[in-house]
């Protein structure tokens, strides 16, 4: 055998492989979460500054002083957490590598790590690299909410960390401040850390508001959390996110991220500073866009016979395709690709109990008004049995 182990014990991304068989049939691409439009425009101009201006070489491993500097007020100002940048903030070449270099530096082979189902797809596969074994939590449909005492359950003197992601995807869920308390209890009593990936932190609807675990009484020391700039500046290609812990866990975070990547691209952080100064208008701006594509695909969706599940924040909707009498995700995801030209995400790839995914297909409404209209003709020909 000329794999290891590890890399046998978990598949290929089902979400990166629909984008692929999207492309191969040119249909209208609602998988994979980016949007189809550019950065604002003063954060693409002080990119092409930094690259003018000599930012072309290794930045400081952790992050440019600049950016983790403007992360900490970021940080202050949005999510309620002060922090030292000096000595606990990691930059990373994306979310994805700072979830990988947290679960790296904190977790050891035969450590449990409790993750809610459906969950975005990179958490199992992290745990699993990290060499530990994931203990699955649903959250339940069609509200999304988990059971406390299930949740309790899956906890053991062997759990090491819950992962959070909130807001989440694939559920849109905001959770509550007393599932957070719930969470809070549970690593307290157990002596866990939370590892908590807010990327969507700044899309919520319905006037939602997001509240980072870390800053509930005794979490800040026992709290991983991860922000980034992927979702909130339409810049999934750069790269760029973060981790906000401890001295002593950022410490043990910064050695795995600089033997994994040594850094994230130098001319793009200067520019991602920038970013963070934005009014806040951009941010109001940046709700209201999503807030009015959100009901344009769900009544779409409704239209054309899916059950949709409406949500609280990010940029995709859940749905349930029983109607259309297919039996199995897959099956109808290629279907919707090959026949019907519109991609979407099979939704047993959110889940490691399978069978709760089997009649669900996930949709992300980050595209143009009239590329989500045109989705909608297409979905239009579905017909139910
Ligand atoms: C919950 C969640 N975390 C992380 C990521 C990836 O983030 P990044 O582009 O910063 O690696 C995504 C992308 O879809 C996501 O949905």
């Amino acid at each position: 055998m000329v794999l290891a182990k590890r890399a046998t014990l978990f598949e290929e991304s089902v979400i990166r492989g629909m984008t692929r068989l999207c492309q191969q049939h040119q249909a209208i691409n609602l998988a994979q979460g980016f949007p189809d439009w550019d950065p604002p425009r003063e954060v693409l101009e002080a990119a092409k500054k930094a690259i003018d201006s000599g930012y072309n070489q290794y930045a400081i491993t952790w992050g440019a002083p600049n950016f983790r500097q403007a992360i900490a007020r970021k940080m202050k100002n949005v999510n309620g957490i002060e922090c030292d940048p000096e000595e606990e903030i990691t930059v990373t070449c994306g979310a994805t590598e700072a979830m990988m270099a947290a679960m790296l530096a904190v977790i050891d082979p035969g450590d449990e790590v409790v993750v809610f189902e459906p969950f975005y797809e990179n958490y199992g596969p992290d745990v699993i690299i990290s060499g530990a074994r994931p203990v699955y939590v649903p959250l339940r449909f069609p509200d999304f909410r988990f059971d406390p005492e299930e949740l309790r359950a899956a906890f053991s003197p062997r759990t090491k960390a819950i992962v959070l992601n909130t807001p989440n995807n694939p559920t849109g869920k905001v959770f509550t401040h007393e599932e957070l308390s719930t969470i809070v209890g549970l690593c307290q009593e157990f002596d866990a850390l939370t590892i908590t990936d807010e990327i969507y932190e700044h899309i919520l609807y319905g006037g939602r508001r997001h509240i980072s675990i870390a800053t509930l009484p005794g979490m800040r020391d026992r709290t991983i959390t991860i922000c980034g700039h992927s979702k909130s500046y339409s810049m999934t290609g750069w790269r760029l996110a973060y981790a906000v812990a401890a001295p002593a866990i950022t410490a043990g975070i910064r050695k795995i991220h600089d033997f994994l990547t040594v850094g994230a691209a130098a001319p793009l952080q200067e520019a991602a500073a920038v970013a963070l100064e934005l009014p806040a208008s951009y941010y109001t701006d940046l709700v209201a866009l999503y807030d009015g594509k959100r009901r344009l695909l769900l009544d779409i969706l409704r239209g054309a016979g899916f059950e949709a599940y409406d949500p609280e924040a990010a940029y995709y909707i859940m749905t349930d395709f029983s109607a259309f009498g297919f039996a199995d995700d897959t099956e109808f995801a290629h279907y919707l690709v090959k026949e019907i030209g519109v991609a979407a995400v099979p939704g047993t790839s959110f889940f490691h109990h399978q069978e709760l995914g089997r009649t669900k297909i996930r949709f992300n409404f980050a595209k143009h008004d009239d590329v989500l209209r045109e989705a909608g003709r297409r979905l239009g020909r579905l017909r139910r049995p």
